[in-house]
């Protein structure tokens, strides 16, 4: 893929390299395990409205370092999940495919994670960023794929636009484990977790640019019969997912990316022997604001 002209690298207090059109930059130099102070912290947020992926490399932080870290944007967010053991996942959790056992395991990964999302969007207030730190990673594949919504609803036609453009979603951690198949969502979940109503184009709140905000937590949408409603949903998560509005991150070990949720859909690849390789991020996800 083609990649725009190098950003001004004085614009910056760090290495940065845009790595594709669609968004995506990768920092190098920076160690992000220390405290960073305001004026770091501060370019890093606008590298990250900038480029809406940011992808350190050659970290290597432990779980209170990323904690710490992660901190500098927000507040950190508890999980809905609970771990195996009945025990709520921990602030700063583990996305893996390593079982109990400590062997790779496909029973043990998250499957909802192969399907198009934008994190806790059945959360009243969703996810700013959510960060992920590599610890081990199949030798191939394993990937994880970013869509720009952003980019999706400029390219869409005037017609949809307005069709499109006063519609709101129901979003429900019950409609997510439905979608994608998964155990069917307890009744304390649902309780825990009602349905919440978001907008279907969402204005980023930073910079007012305007997102399809969908993904695979979405239920229906309002005032529509249900069939029409979910072709509709197909037919924009189609279109803002073709590969050219995507980019693929390939992991290295020591990667630290944060992305924007508020405008990328992601999802996780099946491209590597699940039953055999090893994979491990250190994750953590920093609420943002109602959507609007
Ligand atoms: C997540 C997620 C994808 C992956 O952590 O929110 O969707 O590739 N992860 O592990
Ligand atoms: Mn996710």
């Amino acid at each position: 893929m083609q990649v725009a002209a190098a950003t001004n690298s004085t614009d910056y207090p760090f290495d940065i390299k845009p790595i594709t059109d669609i968004g995506g930059a990768e920092i190098t130099g920076l160690d992000i395990s220390e405290p960073i102070g305001p004026d770091i912290r501060d370019a890093i947020m606008r590298a990250f409205l900038e480029f809406h992926i940011l992808i350190f490399r050659d970290q290597d932080l432990t779980k209170d370092e990323q904690a710490a870290f992660s901190e500098n944007f927000g507040a950190l967010e508890h999980h809905v999940g609970r771990l195996a053991n009945g025990q709520p996942f921990p602030i700063v959790h583990t996305v893996t495919n390593l079982g109990p056992d400590g062997k790779p395991s496909a029973k043990t990964v998250s499957r909802g994670n192969y399907h198009w999302h934008t994190d806790k969007s059945y959360h009243e207030v969703p996810s700013l960023t959510t960060m992920l730190h590599a610890k081990e990673v199949p030798a191939n594949g394993g990937d994880t794929q970013f869509a720009n919504t952003q980019l999706g609803y400029e390219a869409l036609s005037d017609e949809m636009k307005d069709r499109i453009a006063d519609l709101k979603a129901e979003h429900s951690w019950e409609a997510s484990r439905l979608n994608v198949g998964a155990e069917p969502a307890s009744e304390e979940q649902k309780r825990e977790r009602p349905p919440v109503t978001h907008p279907v184009v969402r204005t980023h709140p930073d910079t007012g640019q305007k997102t399809i905000y969908l993904g695979h937590h979405v239920s229906h949408i309002h005032g529509m019969p249900r069939d029409e409603g979910a072709a509709l949903i197909k037919e924009l998560e189609d279109h803002t997912t073709e590969d050219r509005f995507v980019y693929t991150h390939r992991w290295r070990v020591g990667d630290y990316a944060m992305w924007d949720n508020r405008l990328l859909l992601h999802r996780a690849l099946p491209n590597y022997e699940v039953g055999t390789e090893r994979r491990q991020l250190h994750r953590t996800v920093i609420i943002g604001t109602k959507p609007f």
